[in-house]
């Protein structure tokens, strides 16, 4: 598949079938995290796979929507901010190493038929405490995976997206 094909295949998936992913296609998609670069290399990043039913509702808890509680599987992406990389200017890069890393598996399960959907606004610390996570160590999001039970907005990336000239400016900004 073409890579813009690719990228125009994937879409936020709000509804699984009640299918389990198979363990071959969620280490390929865990594998295109790995792989994913990180600012220095520092790979600050750890994804706690979770499949077992009890802790999928505990994990699903953080963020009340029935949808969630379909998805066979949740990554629970995680960032060591004492590991990643900061800028003299103090910016930490660890969000920016998770997105990336999000930004591959999301791609790689589009690319077997699986669906997924960035969460960030769930209950961090709730996490946190759950996953008895180290400290400085954070979940920055969460990402359900199954195989999706709706369709994309076939019209998204017309109706959806800022259009080209909107976005993309040459050779300096232009308001
Ligand atoms: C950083 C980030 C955080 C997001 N957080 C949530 C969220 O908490 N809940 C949710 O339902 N969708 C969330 N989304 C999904 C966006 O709403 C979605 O990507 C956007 O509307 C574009 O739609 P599409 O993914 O179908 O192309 C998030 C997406 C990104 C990139």
């Amino acid at each position: 598949m073409l890579f813009l094909e690719l990228a125009k295949k994937r879409y936020s998936v709000r509804s699984f079938k009640n299918v389990p992913v198979e363990q071959e296609k969620l280490l390929q998609i865990l594998e295109a995290g790995r792989v994913a670069p990180s600012a220095v290399n520092f790979q600050p990043l750890h994804f706690i796979v979770i499949r077992e039913k009890e802790m999928l509702e505990k994990i699903a808890a953080g963020y009340e929507r029935d949808w969630l509680r379909e998805a066979p599987v949740i990554i629970v992406v995680c960032v060591d901010y004492q590991k990643a990389w900061r800028r003299p200017d103090g910016k930490g890069h660890g969000d920016i190493d998770a997105a990336i890393a999000i930004d591959h598996m999301t791609l790689a399960a589009a690319e077997l038929g699986l669906g997924t959907c960035w969460i960030c606004n769930f209950d961090s610390m709730k996490t946190y405490k759950l996953l008895s996570l180290p400290p400085r160590t954070a979940a920055v999001a969460l990402l359900p995976l199954g195989y999706p039970a709706d369709q994309g907005n076939p019209d998204r990336h017309d109706t959806k997206r800022k259009k080209f000239d909107e976005l993309v400016h040459w050779d300096g900004y232009k308001a």
